[in-house]
């Protein structure tokens, strides 16, 4: 099996469960010359990654090529949304060619794909969504991902793709994770503001990971939502995130969506989001077996990775 992005948030959650639940030989590959430690303390392993940069399509096509995967699983993605609406060019090439030249050359090797997309493909007028529901992306990111996803359902290949959507969890790499900066923000004693008004089903990435290696084994092909149960707005995300890792719930202020833009960096929020967003994973709970976590829950399991990751007292970790 062949992980691109293997470096990242997800990348990284989806490794360390292929090592625990499968015997399968992985081949990781990183934009940069990465290396990542799995196991405990006493039991290091130290995994070393091709690098692999996905826009190129002769290197995707030589590593492809060279190694024949059965599964290539994507984790590979430009996922700044609000840089996306600016470096148009590189949001296509990173989302949507990388694509192009994984199915190019997993057409060839006769390689399944497993490809990660989002909830913003939708406008959020009629959350929360289904896979039956039709896509009408409102920004430039969700654009490119509902791309990608054409890309693999005209391809002519066994593929799986998985929409989610505001993904959390442990991990020592805050960009990609609300949660995360969140802890790190409050830890910090800094005021953060949260929208009242835009809404979300925030997803463990552990429940994601799971999903990808259930999908894997069970050669299930086609497209899932896979999400968090609940569907709640980022300021009672924020209040529940502070009270789970016992930080002052007093320096979250609520605001609207279009308040923050008005205050200092909200230039930078460009794209325009869907306001109530969300996404059903019935579909996924059913065929794959699994039991998603609510907020709660997952925040718990984010507490004690974090905890495994980076030692007792999170918060003044980062200090
Ligand atoms: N996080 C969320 O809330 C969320 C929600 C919906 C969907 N998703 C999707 O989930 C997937 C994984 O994202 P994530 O949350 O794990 O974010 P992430 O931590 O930023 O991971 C993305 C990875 O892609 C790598 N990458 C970027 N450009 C690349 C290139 N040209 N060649 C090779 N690797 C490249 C990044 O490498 P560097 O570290 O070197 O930049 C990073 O390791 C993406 O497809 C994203 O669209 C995420």
């Amino acid at each position: 099996m062949l992980i691109t992005g293997a470096h990242g948030f997800l990348g990284q959650h989806v490794v360390r469960l292929f090592i625990e639940e499968s015997n399968c030989d992985l081949i990781l590959t990183a934009r940069e010359k990465e290396t990542l430690f799995v196991g405990t303390a006493d039991e290091a392993r130290i995994l070393a990654y091709h690098p692999l940069d996905v826009t190129q399509r002769s290197a995707v096509k030589e590593i492809v090529t060279s190694t024949k995967p059965t599964v290539i699983v994507n984790c590979a993605g430009f996922v700044k949304v609000d840089e996306s609406e600016v470096k148009r060019e590189l949001a296509w090439r990173t989302n949507v060619s990388s694509v192009e030249h994984l199915a190019e050359v997993a057409r060839k090797v006769d390689a399944r794909i497993i490809h990660v997309s989002t909830d913003l493909v939708f406008d959020g007028l009629r959350a929360p969504y289904s896979e039956t529901d039709a896509p009408h992306p409102v920004n430039y990111y969700g654009r490119t991902k509902l791309a990608s996803e054409n890309v693999l359902r005209t391809a002519g290949l066994e593929h799986t793709i998985f929409r989610t959507c505001l993904v959390y969890g442990a991990t020592e790499k805050a960009n990609a994770n609300y949660a995360l900066s969140v802890v790190l923000a409050l830890g910090r004693g800094e005021t953060i503001y949260a929208a009242t008004d835009l809404y979300s089903t925030p997803t463990l990435v552990d429940d994601l990971a799971l999903a990808i290696v259930r999908a894997t084994e069970r050669r299930r092909l086609g497209l899932y939502h896979v999400a968090g149960t609940e569907m709640l707005p980022r300021y009672e995300f924020a209040l529940k995130i502070a009270e789970v890792f016992r930080l002052d719930t007093s320096l979250i202020q609520p605001i609207t969506a279009a308040e923050l833009k008005k205050r200092p960096g909200g230039e930078y929020l460009r794209a325009e989001r869907p306001v109530r967003n969300g996404l059903v994973s019935l579909k996924a709970q059913t065929d794959l077996g699994l039991r998603l976590s609510n907020v709660d829950e997952g925040l718990q399991v984010m507490e004690r990775g974090l905890q495994e990751l980076l030692g007792e007292d999170i918060p003044y970790i980062y200090e």
